[in-house]
């Protein structure tokens, strides 16, 4: 759980930015510590505070005015008790370790107790296979389905059938606000719309193609097309390795961790020239492995490229990192 340490003097224009561009953490307060501001940021938001110091809150305080190990103490042993949990839309979603496993339920009720607007708590064990389909099992009240708002778009889903991960919310804001007016964008791997729909909101792109596999995500994408009211988006059921448009874009959003198998196509998206944001999950020990694999790519294709960026965000699981490479191809 990260934060931004600024001194006081500072705190009120950081927050005021971090609130701006929605990477603030609702969940947490402000806290104060000697001359420094603690201000609550979503994790993968860091790059935003370029010259500030971000720090792991090891103790953070949660906005509502009992915390779970406060409402659980007597109950259920302190060491298993989860120190965070996620809110999508009006469901909870809490990640248990083994030993904690026992106390699910107990566990399940003090978190819909804490947050009375919330309906469900799923216990998550992750994701599986190239659909990212979750694993999950309901640990207290009812229900799979809700609507989350994020930045001014909305994103109608079922926990239990299709993932959304909060950690990528600052990437997903800033590729929509990379793109131009007039772009047509490519979304490879569009799920429920989680790069298409903050595109599609918040720039001016002339159309997007969001080419989705699995026809339960595939579902909430037709959805929230509808939801979010906009009207450039061509939805596209299938494998992007197959049906992916070609020599159409300016621009191709690969959101998945492991599509390189995709770069060619991804390539043959774009209308000669063009920016591709390619995603990875990589070790450490391999940092530079999306880099080499886009320029492979491209050299196979007959293409130069140009490394316009590279970024983390976020931590995937400990040592390996979810990172993404901007590379212009031409
Ligand atoms: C992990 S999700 C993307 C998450 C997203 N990056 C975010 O911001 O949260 C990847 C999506 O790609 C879809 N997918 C996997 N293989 C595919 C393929 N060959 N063609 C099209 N979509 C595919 C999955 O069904 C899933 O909806």
């Amino acid at each position: 759980m990260k934060a931004v340490r600024v001194p006081k003097e500072r705190a009120e224009d950081v927050r005021r930015f971090a609130e701006k561009i929605g990477v603030k953490d609702k969940s947490r307060l402000i806290t104060t510590k000697e001359d420094f501001v603690e201000i609550p940021i979503v994790d993968g938001s860091e790059h935003f505070f370029e010259g500030y110091e971000i720090v792991e809150q090891k103790e953070p305080v949660f906005a509502s005015k009992k915390n779970l190990k406060q409402v659980l103490k007597g109950n259920v042993p302190d060491e298993v008790i989860p120190s965070s949990y996620k809110v999508i839309g009006n469901i909870i979603m809490v990640k248990l370790t083994e030993n904690a496993r026992r106390y699910a339920r107990q566990i399940g009720k003090a978190l819909l107790d804490l947050n009375p607007r919330c309906k469900a708590v799923w216990c998550d064990y992750g994701r599986e296979g190239m659909l990212r389909k979750p694993k999950v099992e309901l640990i207290a009240g009812e229900g799979s389905e809700t609507v989350h708002r994020e930045n001014g778009c909305k994103f109608k889903l079922d926990v239990a059938r299709v993932m959304f991960s909060l950690g990528n919310q600052a990437e997903r804001m800033r590729v929509a606000g990379l793109v131009e007016e007039g772009e047509v964008v490519v979304d490879m791997f569009a799920g429920i719309g989680y790069f298409t729909i903050p595109i599609a909101v918040h720039s001016k792109a002339e159309r997007i193609y969001a080419v989705e596999i699995n026809p339960d995500s595939y579902k909430y994408l037709l959805e929230n097309i509808k939801l979010n009211d906009v009207r450039n988006v061509i939805p596209i059921l299938g494998d992007s390795m197959f049906v992916t448009p070609e020599r159409v874009a300016n621009r191709v959003v690969m959101g998945h961790i492991y599509c390189q198998d995709f770069l060619p196509a991804a390539i043959k998206a774009l209308d000669g020239r063009g920016i591709i944001h390619y995603h990875e999950s990589t070790p450490e020990a391999v940092i530079d492995r999306p880099i080499r694999r886009v320029e492979r790519a491209c050299s196979k294709a007959g293409k130069k490229c140009k490394i316009l960026n590279f970024r983390k965000v976020k931590n995937y699981s400990p040592g390996v990192y979810h990172v993404v490479v901007d590379a212009e191809v031409y």
